[in-house]
C-alpha cells in the first residue's frame, strides 16, 4: 500500500469525522455522541497496539566535531524545530531559539538540559506580527550577534474545514503571512547579522509540488500569475487571486518557501541557502487544527502501519543535517527523501535524504520567483 492510498483512506475518514469536530463546544445530538464514542474507542484500541519503531540511530554524517557555531532558529517551541535545537545544543553550539510568545519561548529553555555543552538563548518573534519580527531582529542586532546559520522553520497549517481566512496583524492570510512573509521580513532584517558564507536553511515541504505524493492529495499548490498579491495585496485571500482554500493556502506557502530559497540564493552568492522537506510527520503540532481523531489515526496508520510517515527526530535530524553538515555542498537546493525514510536512521542523511527535484512551477518560474520577491519586499514594507 502506498502513500496515495493511505492519504485517500485518511482523507475519506477525515471527511466522515468532520461533523464531530463541528460539534465540539456545542451540545452534540445523542446520535453524534454515540458514533463519536465508537470512533474514539476504536481509535484508543488502535493506539494501544504495540507498534515498535524500527529506527537505526547512529550519527548524522558531517556534523560532529565542528567548532561552536551561532545558530538562529524559528519555530523552536515544538516539533522538528525543538528537536533540532536539542541537537544543536548537544553539539556545543549557541542557539537563538524563538517562539511566538514569552510563555512558549521560556518553555524551550526549561525543556533543554542545562548539562549540555551548548547554550540556548530564547526570544519572542511572532511571525504573524511584523512589529514583533522587527523588534526581535533589532534586539539581536543591538547585541551584535553574528550568525553562522539561520533556520527558518516555523510554520502552521489551518484546519481544512476553515471557511474564511484568519489574518496576521498586518492583514495577510495567516498561513502565507507566517510561513512566507514573516520569514521574508526576518531574513531581510537579519542579513547584515549573517557571517560571510553563512547557511540559511528553510523548512519547506513536498506538498509545494502537485506531482509529489503529498502534493497530489486535495487542493494543488500554485501561485498562478500572482494576481491576488498584484491586484489586492495584503488583503487577498489567495496569492493567485482565487477564493480562500485552507489546504491550498498551506501548499502555496510552502511553494513560496522554495521560490524564496532560490531567489535568496541568487541574490546572495555569499550565503549557502537550501530548503528541504522533512516528509510527513503527523505527530508534530502542525496538524493541531485538523480533526483530532483523524490526526491520531492518521499518525498511527501513516507512521506505524504503512510506514510512509516519519518521526519528529527524523525531521529534526534533517534540519540539523542541512544546517550543519560538511557533506551538504549544494547552493539553492531542495532536499527530500522517499516516504518512510526515517526507518534508516541518521545514516540516511546524504544517501536516501538528498537533493531532490522541485516542482515544474518552480523549475520553470524564474520570473515568477523574482516577482514574488519584489512584491514581498513591497508588502512587508522593506
Ligand atoms: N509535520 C509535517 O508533516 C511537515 C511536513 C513538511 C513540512 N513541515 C514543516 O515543518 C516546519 C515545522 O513544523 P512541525 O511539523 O515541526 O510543526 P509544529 O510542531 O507545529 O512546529 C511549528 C512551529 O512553528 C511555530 N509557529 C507557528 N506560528 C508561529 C508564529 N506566528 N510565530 C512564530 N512561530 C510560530 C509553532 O509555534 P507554536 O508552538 O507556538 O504554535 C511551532 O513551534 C513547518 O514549516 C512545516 O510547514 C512539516
Amino acid at each position: 500500500m502506498n502513500l496515495y492510498i493511505v492519504a485517500f483512506l485518511m482523507l475519506t475518514f477525515c471527511s466522515l469525522c468532520e461533523p464531530y469536530s463541528i460539534n465540539v463546544g456545542t451540545t452534540p445530538s445523542k446520535r453524534f455522541v454515540g458514533r463519536r464514542e465508537v470512533i474514539s474507542t476504536a481509535t484508543a484500541t488502535v493506539l494501544s497496539l504495540p507498534f515498535l519503531p524500527s529506527v537505526a540511530r547512529s550519527e548524522i554524517p558531517g556534523i560532529a566535531g565542528q567548532s561552536p557555531k551561532t545558530i538562529l532558529i524559528t519555530g523552536a517551541s515544538s516539533g522538528i524545530g525543538f528537536d533540532a535545537v536539542s541537537r544543536f545544543v548537544s553539539l556545543g553550539h549557541t542557539v537563538y531559539a524563538s517562539a511566538r510568545n514569552l510563555e512558549k519561548s521560556e518553555s524551550i529553555k526549561t525543556r533543554i538540559s542545562s548539562d549540555l555543552p551548548g547554550t540556548c538563548i530564547t526570544g519572542v518573534c511572532d511571525l504573524s506580527d511584523l512589529s514583533s519580527v522587527t523588534a526581535y531582529a533589532d534586539r539581536l542586532k543591538a547585541n551584535g550577534v553574528k550568525f553562522d546559520c539561520a533556520c527558518l522553520n516555523a510554520g502552521l497549517a489551518p484546519g481544512i474545514s476553515r471557511k474564511t481566512p484568519e489574518r496576521t496583524k498586518e492583514g495577510f492570510e495567516m498561513t502565507v503571512g507566517v510561513n512566507h512573509f514573516g520569514h521574508f521580513k526576518l531574513m531581510s532584517l537579519l542579513k547584515p547579522s549573517l557571517k560571510e558564507n553563512s547557511r540559511v536553511t528553510i523548512t519547506a515541504s513536498g506538498v509545494h509540488d502537485p506531482d509529489s505524493p503529498g502534493g497530489q492529495q486535495g487542493s494543488k499548490a500554485t501561485l498562478g500569475d500572482l494576481k491576488g498579491l498584484e491586484e489586492i495585496g495584503r488583503d487577498c485571500e489567495m496569492i493567485d487571486g482565487g477564493a480562500y482554500d485552507p489546504d491550498k493556502a498551506y501548499k502555496d506557502s510552502k511553494l513560496c518557501n522554495v521560490f524564496f530559497t532560490r531567489e535568496l540564493q541568487k541574490r546572495n552568492p555569499n550565503l549557502q541557502v537550501n530548503c528541504f522537506t522533512p516528509g510527513l510527520i503527523v505527530s508534530t503540532g502542525l496538524f493541531r487544527d485538523q480533526n483530532p481523531i483523524f490526526t491520531k489515526v492518521f499518525d498511527v496508520a501513516a507512521t506505524n502501519v504503512f510506514k510512509v510517515g516519519e518521526s519528529i527526530e527524523w525531521g529534526g535530524g534533517a534540519l540539523a543535517y542541512i544546517a550543519l553538515s560538511e557533506d551538504v555542498k549544494t547552493y539553492g537546493g531542495y532536499y527530500g527523501s522517499k516516504p518512510g525514510s526515517s526507518k534508516y536512521g541518521d545514516a540516511a542523511y546524504g544517501s536516501s535524504f538528498s537533493v531532490d527535484t522541485v516542482s515544474k512551477e518552480v523549475a520553470e518560474g524564474e520570473k515568477k520567483q523574482q516577482r514574488l520577491w519584489e512584491l514581498s519586499e513591497k508588502l512587508v514594507n522593506l
